[in-house]
Protein backbone atom coordinates (compact mmCIF):
# COMPACT_ATOMS: atom_id res chain seq x y z
CA UNK A 1 0.00 0.00 0.00
CA UNK A 2 1.36 3.20 -1.12
CA UNK A 3 1.62 6.11 1.70
CA UNK A 4 -1.44 8.21 0.23
CA UNK A 5 -3.46 4.75 0.66
CA UNK A 6 -2.28 4.27 3.63
CA UNK A 7 -2.99 7.85 5.62
CA UNK A 8 -6.75 7.11 3.82
CA UNK A 9 -7.38 4.10 5.29
CA UNK A 10 -5.90 5.08 9.03
CA UNK A 11 -8.15 8.36 8.73
CA UNK A 12 -11.32 6.29 7.59
CA UNK A 13 -10.47 3.74 10.49
CA UNK A 14 -10.31 6.62 12.69
CA UNK A 15 -13.94 7.95 11.54
CA UNK A 16 -15.44 4.64 11.61
CA UNK A 17 -14.23 4.27 15.36
CA UNK A 18 -15.82 7.55 16.41
CA UNK A 19 -18.59 6.94 14.37
CA UNK A 20 -19.75 3.19 16.41
CA UNK A 21 -18.39 3.46 19.45
CA UNK A 22 -20.82 4.73 21.93
CA UNK A 23 -20.42 7.99 24.35
CA UNK A 24 -19.00 6.20 27.19
CA UNK A 25 -17.21 3.33 25.43
CA UNK A 26 -13.27 3.31 26.38
CA UNK A 27 -10.40 0.95 25.29
CA UNK A 28 -8.64 -0.61 28.36
CA UNK A 29 -4.74 -1.58 28.43
CA UNK A 30 -5.57 -5.35 26.99
CA UNK A 31 -7.14 -3.49 23.90
CA UNK A 32 -10.56 -4.65 24.78
CA UNK A 33 -13.87 -2.39 24.72
CA UNK A 34 -14.98 -1.62 28.35
CA UNK A 35 -17.94 0.28 29.42
CA UNK A 36 -16.96 3.35 31.73
CA UNK A 37 -20.70 4.19 33.30
CA UNK A 38 -19.36 7.31 34.62
CA UNK A 39 -17.48 9.12 31.87
CA UNK A 40 -15.45 12.64 32.42
CA UNK A 41 -18.20 14.78 30.83
CA UNK A 42 -16.17 15.88 27.36
CA UNK A 43 -16.69 19.10 26.10
CA UNK A 44 -18.12 18.84 22.79
CA UNK A 45 -18.72 22.65 22.23
CA UNK A 46 -16.40 23.97 18.87
CA UNK A 47 -17.59 27.72 19.78
CA UNK A 48 -15.46 29.88 21.92
CA UNK A 49 -18.07 31.09 24.15
CA UNK A 50 -16.42 34.08 25.82
CA UNK A 51 -14.41 35.25 22.71
CA UNK A 52 -13.78 39.06 22.01
CA UNK A 53 -14.94 39.56 25.94
CA UNK A 54 -12.28 40.67 28.51
CA UNK A 55 -12.95 39.49 31.98
CA UNK A 56 -11.44 41.14 35.22
CA UNK A 57 -11.24 37.85 38.06
CA UNK A 58 -10.10 38.99 41.32
CA UNK A 59 -7.77 37.17 43.42
CA UNK A 60 -7.62 34.65 40.74
CA UNK A 61 -3.91 33.01 41.98
CA UNK A 62 -5.22 29.85 42.85
CA UNK A 63 -7.84 27.59 43.70
CA UNK A 64 -10.89 28.94 42.65
CA UNK A 65 -10.12 32.10 40.85
CA UNK A 66 -7.25 30.62 38.73
CA UNK A 67 -9.88 28.24 37.94
CA UNK A 68 -12.26 30.85 36.46
CA UNK A 69 -9.48 32.72 34.77
CA UNK A 70 -8.41 29.12 32.99
CA UNK A 71 -12.14 28.35 32.08
CA UNK A 72 -12.89 31.92 30.48
CA UNK A 73 -9.66 31.30 29.33
CA UNK A 74 -10.73 28.44 27.19
CA UNK A 75 -13.34 29.61 26.44
CA UNK A 76 -11.60 32.64 24.53
CA UNK A 77 -11.95 35.75 26.86
CA UNK A 78 -9.03 38.08 27.41
CA UNK A 79 -8.06 37.53 31.13
CA UNK A 80 -6.90 40.73 33.20
CA UNK A 81 -6.58 39.08 36.86
CA UNK A 82 -5.42 40.66 40.45
CA UNK A 83 -3.93 38.89 43.56
CA UNK A 84 -1.68 39.75 46.63
CA UNK A 85 0.95 37.14 45.91
CA UNK A 86 3.26 38.48 43.03
CA UNK A 87 4.41 34.53 42.41
CA UNK A 88 0.73 33.47 41.37
CA UNK A 89 0.13 36.09 39.48
CA UNK A 90 3.42 35.51 37.37
CA UNK A 91 2.44 31.86 36.88
CA UNK A 92 -1.41 32.46 36.06
CA UNK A 93 0.17 34.65 32.90
CA UNK A 94 2.18 31.55 32.11
CA UNK A 95 -0.54 29.39 32.49
CA UNK A 96 -2.97 31.69 30.07
CA UNK A 97 -0.84 31.58 27.39
CA UNK A 98 -1.88 28.02 26.29
CA UNK A 99 -5.15 29.38 25.40
CA UNK A 100 -3.61 32.18 22.96
CA UNK A 101 -5.67 35.23 25.08
CA UNK A 102 -4.40 38.41 26.02
CA UNK A 103 -3.61 38.23 30.10
CA UNK A 104 -2.09 40.91 32.54
CA UNK A 105 -1.98 39.85 36.07
CA UNK A 106 -2.15 42.88 38.87
CA UNK A 107 -0.84 43.01 42.26
CA UNK A 108 -3.95 44.84 43.66
CA UNK A 109 -5.45 44.26 47.15
CA UNK A 110 -9.42 44.16 46.63
CA UNK A 111 -9.62 45.33 50.50
CA UNK A 112 -7.36 48.70 49.40
CA UNK A 113 -9.45 51.74 48.20
CA UNK A 114 -6.58 52.96 46.36
CA UNK A 115 -5.38 49.82 45.07
CA UNK A 116 -9.03 49.85 43.44
CA UNK A 117 -8.45 53.29 41.85
CA UNK A 118 -5.21 52.44 40.15
CA UNK A 119 -6.64 49.06 38.55
CA UNK A 120 -9.41 51.17 37.36
CA UNK A 121 -7.15 53.75 36.35
CA UNK A 122 -4.98 51.59 34.40
CA UNK A 123 -7.78 50.20 32.49
CA UNK A 124 -9.22 53.49 31.29
CA UNK A 125 -5.82 54.75 30.40
CA UNK A 126 -5.22 51.26 27.82
CA UNK A 127 -9.05 51.36 27.10
CA UNK A 128 -9.42 48.11 28.03
CA UNK A 129 -13.41 47.54 28.34
CA UNK A 130 -14.24 44.74 30.56
CA UNK A 131 -17.21 42.48 29.91
CA UNK A 132 -17.30 40.11 32.77
CA UNK A 133 -16.65 41.57 36.41
CA UNK A 134 -15.74 38.22 38.86
CA UNK A 135 -15.70 39.25 42.45
CA UNK A 136 -14.02 36.06 43.47
CA UNK A 137 -11.75 37.28 47.04
CA UNK A 138 -13.12 36.09 50.14
CA UNK A 139 -11.46 35.91 53.32
CA UNK A 140 -12.60 33.96 56.25
CA UNK A 141 -10.98 35.14 59.20
CA UNK A 142 -13.57 34.14 62.18
CA UNK A 143 -10.90 32.75 64.59
CA UNK A 144 -10.86 28.77 65.03
CA UNK A 145 -11.64 29.44 68.97
CA UNK A 146 -14.89 31.50 68.86
CA UNK A 147 -17.26 30.02 70.92
CA UNK A 148 -20.48 33.16 71.15
CA UNK A 149 -20.85 36.14 70.99
CA UNK A 150 -17.95 37.42 73.86
CA UNK A 151 -15.47 36.41 70.98
CA UNK A 152 -16.54 38.80 68.30
CA UNK A 153 -13.78 41.14 67.80
CA UNK A 154 -14.28 44.05 65.83
CA UNK A 155 -11.48 44.44 63.59
CA UNK A 156 -12.33 40.90 62.27
CA UNK A 157 -15.45 42.37 61.24
CA UNK A 158 -14.03 45.36 59.17
CA UNK A 159 -11.00 43.18 57.54
CA UNK A 160 -13.51 40.40 57.01
CA UNK A 161 -16.27 43.13 54.94
CA UNK A 162 -13.47 45.51 53.33
CA UNK A 163 -12.36 42.55 51.60
CA UNK A 164 -15.75 40.39 50.82
CA UNK A 165 -18.10 43.25 50.55
CA UNK A 166 -17.04 46.69 50.46
CA UNK A 167 -14.05 46.41 47.84
CA UNK A 168 -15.57 44.34 45.89
CA UNK A 169 -18.78 46.99 46.28
CA UNK A 170 -16.45 49.72 45.03
CA UNK A 171 -14.65 48.07 42.42
CA UNK A 172 -18.27 46.60 41.06
CA UNK A 173 -19.67 50.56 41.06
CA UNK A 174 -16.65 51.47 38.86
CA UNK A 175 -16.54 48.83 36.77
CA UNK A 176 -20.53 48.98 35.83
CA UNK A 177 -20.07 52.76 35.43
CA UNK A 178 -17.36 51.51 32.37
CA UNK A 179 -19.87 49.19 31.27
CA UNK A 180 -22.40 51.39 31.07
CA UNK A 181 -20.66 54.42 29.44
CA UNK A 182 -19.49 51.58 26.56
CA UNK A 183 -22.88 49.94 26.09
CA UNK A 184 -21.15 46.77 27.13
CA UNK A 185 -24.12 44.49 28.21
CA UNK A 186 -21.94 42.74 30.85
CA UNK A 187 -21.79 39.89 32.77
CA UNK A 188 -21.01 40.85 37.03
CA UNK A 189 -20.44 37.82 39.42
CA UNK A 190 -19.84 37.39 43.15
CA UNK A 191 -17.83 33.85 44.68
CA UNK A 192 -20.61 33.82 47.87
CA UNK A 193 -21.04 30.70 49.37
CA UNK A 194 -23.32 27.98 50.77
CA UNK A 195 -22.97 29.40 54.11
CA UNK A 196 -24.79 32.33 52.59
CA UNK A 197 -27.82 31.31 54.66
CA UNK A 198 -26.61 28.02 55.74
CA UNK A 199 -24.49 28.70 59.50
CA UNK A 200 -21.34 27.60 60.13
CA UNK A 201 -20.31 29.20 63.46
CA UNK A 202 -18.42 31.31 61.31
CA UNK A 203 -20.52 34.78 62.37
CA UNK A 204 -18.31 36.86 60.23
CA UNK A 205 -17.88 35.27 57.17
CA UNK A 206 -21.00 33.95 56.86
CA UNK A 207 -22.62 37.06 57.29
CA UNK A 208 -20.49 38.49 55.06
CA UNK A 209 -21.82 36.03 52.12
CA UNK A 210 -25.34 37.03 53.09
CA UNK A 211 -24.75 40.44 52.17
CA UNK A 212 -23.70 39.43 48.85
CA UNK A 213 -26.46 37.21 47.90
CA UNK A 214 -28.56 40.18 48.86
CA UNK A 215 -25.74 42.54 46.64
CA UNK A 216 -26.67 40.61 43.88
CA UNK A 217 -30.18 40.84 43.91
CA UNK A 218 -30.53 44.56 44.52
CA UNK A 219 -27.87 45.31 41.65
CA UNK A 220 -29.30 43.11 39.28
CA UNK A 221 -32.36 45.33 39.47
CA UNK A 222 -30.01 48.45 39.02
CA UNK A 223 -28.30 47.56 36.15
CA UNK A 224 -30.62 45.68 34.44
CA UNK A 225 -32.24 48.66 32.12
CA UNK A 226 -28.38 48.98 30.67
CA UNK A 227 -29.06 44.58 30.21
CA UNK A 228 -25.76 44.02 32.19
CA UNK A 229 -26.68 40.81 34.91
CA UNK A 230 -25.45 40.00 38.03
CA UNK A 231 -24.82 36.77 39.30
CA UNK A 232 -23.42 34.56 41.82
CA UNK A 233 -21.99 31.50 42.66
CA UNK A 234 -22.73 29.91 46.00
CA UNK A 235 -19.83 27.05 46.46
CA UNK A 236 -20.22 23.94 48.88
CA UNK A 237 -16.17 22.71 50.05
CA UNK A 238 -13.70 22.87 46.62
CA UNK A 239 -10.60 21.78 46.91
CA UNK A 240 -7.93 19.28 45.41
CA UNK A 241 -4.51 17.90 45.62
CA UNK A 242 -1.50 18.74 43.65
CA UNK A 243 -2.80 15.85 41.55
CA UNK A 244 -5.89 17.22 40.92
CA UNK A 245 -8.15 14.91 42.47
CA UNK A 246 -10.46 16.02 45.06
CA UNK A 247 -10.71 14.88 48.86
CA UNK A 248 -12.80 12.90 50.49
CA UNK A 249 -15.58 14.25 52.13
CA UNK A 250 -18.41 12.02 53.84
CA UNK A 251 -20.70 15.30 53.87
CA UNK A 252 -21.30 15.45 50.39
CA UNK A 253 -23.97 14.03 49.61
CA UNK A 254 -23.11 13.99 46.01
CA UNK A 255 -19.85 12.05 45.10
CA UNK A 256 -18.90 12.35 48.77
CA UNK A 257 -15.92 14.41 47.84
CA UNK A 258 -14.39 17.52 47.95
CA UNK A 259 -15.76 20.03 44.26
CA UNK A 260 -12.52 20.07 41.83
CA UNK A 261 -12.05 24.10 41.61
CA UNK A 262 -12.62 23.72 37.51
CA UNK A 263 -16.57 22.54 38.37
CA UNK A 264 -16.93 26.35 39.58
CA UNK A 265 -14.67 28.22 36.53
CA UNK A 266 -17.26 26.38 34.04
CA UNK A 267 -20.45 27.79 36.47
CA UNK A 268 -19.06 30.88 36.25
CA UNK A 269 -18.70 30.36 32.18
CA UNK A 270 -22.44 29.62 32.45
CA UNK A 271 -23.34 32.42 33.77
CA UNK A 272 -20.76 35.10 31.64
CA UNK A 273 -21.73 33.55 28.47
CA UNK A 274 -24.90 35.21 26.87
CA UNK A 275 -25.53 31.69 24.91
CA UNK A 276 -26.43 30.19 27.86
CA UNK A 277 -27.45 33.23 30.42
CA UNK A 278 -28.69 35.80 28.49
CA UNK A 279 -31.97 36.11 30.43
CA UNK A 280 -30.46 34.71 33.96
CA UNK A 281 -29.79 37.56 36.65
CA UNK A 282 -29.98 38.01 40.05
CA UNK A 283 -29.50 34.94 41.36
CA UNK A 284 -26.98 32.65 43.34
CA UNK A 285 -26.25 28.85 41.91
CA UNK A 286 -25.20 26.70 44.03
CA UNK A 287 -22.59 24.09 43.39
CA UNK A 288 -22.18 22.24 46.46
CA UNK A 289 -22.47 18.18 45.79
CA UNK A 290 -25.69 18.57 47.71
CA UNK A 291 -23.69 19.72 51.09
CA UNK A 292 -26.08 22.17 52.16
CA UNK A 293 -28.69 20.02 52.07
CA UNK A 294 -27.20 17.95 54.38
CA UNK A 295 -29.07 17.25 57.70
CA UNK A 296 -28.50 15.01 60.75
CA UNK A 297 -32.11 13.35 60.33
CA UNK A 298 -31.05 12.39 56.76
CA UNK A 299 -27.69 10.86 57.83
CA UNK A 300 -29.11 8.93 60.51
CA UNK A 301 -31.91 7.49 59.21
CA UNK A 302 -29.37 6.63 55.95
CA UNK A 303 -26.82 4.99 58.51
CA UNK A 304 -29.74 3.18 60.48
CA UNK A 305 -30.64 1.75 56.36
CA UNK A 306 -27.74 0.60 56.02
CA UNK A 307 -27.16 3.04 53.10
N1 LIG B 1 -12.72 26.87 48.75
C1 LIG B 1 -13.94 26.67 49.23
O1 LIG B 1 -14.25 25.59 49.75
C2 LIG B 1 -14.98 27.77 49.15
C3 LIG B 1 -16.29 27.46 49.52
C4 LIG B 1 -17.27 28.43 49.44
C5 LIG B 1 -16.94 29.70 48.98
N2 LIG B 1 -15.66 29.99 48.64
C6 LIG B 1 -15.38 31.35 48.18
O2 LIG B 1 -14.73 31.30 46.93
C7 LIG B 1 -13.83 32.38 46.81
C8 LIG B 1 -12.44 31.86 46.50
O3 LIG B 1 -12.08 30.96 47.51
P1 LIG B 1 -10.75 30.08 47.44
O4 LIG B 1 -10.97 28.91 48.32
O5 LIG B 1 -10.35 29.86 46.03
O6 LIG B 1 -9.71 31.07 48.16
P2 LIG B 1 -8.16 30.86 48.37
O7 LIG B 1 -7.88 31.40 49.73
O8 LIG B 1 -7.72 29.47 48.06
O9 LIG B 1 -7.53 31.83 47.28
C9 LIG B 1 -7.81 33.19 47.33
C10 LIG B 1 -6.87 33.97 46.43
O10 LIG B 1 -7.18 35.35 46.63
C11 LIG B 1 -5.99 36.05 46.97
N3 LIG B 1 -6.37 37.12 47.90
C12 LIG B 1 -6.61 37.01 49.23
N4 LIG B 1 -6.92 38.21 49.74
C13 LIG B 1 -6.90 39.09 48.71
C14 LIG B 1 -7.13 40.47 48.60
N5 LIG B 1 -7.44 41.20 49.68
N6 LIG B 1 -7.05 41.07 47.39
C15 LIG B 1 -6.72 40.34 46.28
N7 LIG B 1 -6.47 39.01 46.32
C16 LIG B 1 -6.55 38.40 47.52
C17 LIG B 1 -5.07 35.03 47.59
O11 LIG B 1 -3.70 35.41 47.47
C18 LIG B 1 -5.41 33.77 46.79
O12 LIG B 1 -4.64 33.66 45.61
C19 LIG B 1 -13.93 33.15 48.12
O13 LIG B 1 -14.84 34.19 47.99
C20 LIG B 1 -14.45 32.12 49.09
O14 LIG B 1 -15.13 32.69 50.18
C21 LIG B 1 -14.66 29.07 48.72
Amino acid sequence: MNLKKKIFSFLNNLRNRSETLPESAIINDSGSLIRNRNPEPLFVMDNKLLSGKSALITGAGRNIGRSIALEMGRQGADIFFTDIDRDSCVKLEQELKEFQVRSKGFLSDISKTEDIDALHNFLVREKIVIDILVNNVGVRLDHDDYNDIRDIDPAIWQKTFAANVFGPMYLTKLISQLMVSNEIHGSILFITSIHESVPAGWTCYSSSKAALAMIVKELSLDVAPHRIRVNGIAPGYVSENEHGIPFDFKYAPLHKTSINPCYIGRAAVYLASDYFSRFTTGTVIRVDAGLSLYNFRIADNRSHNGI
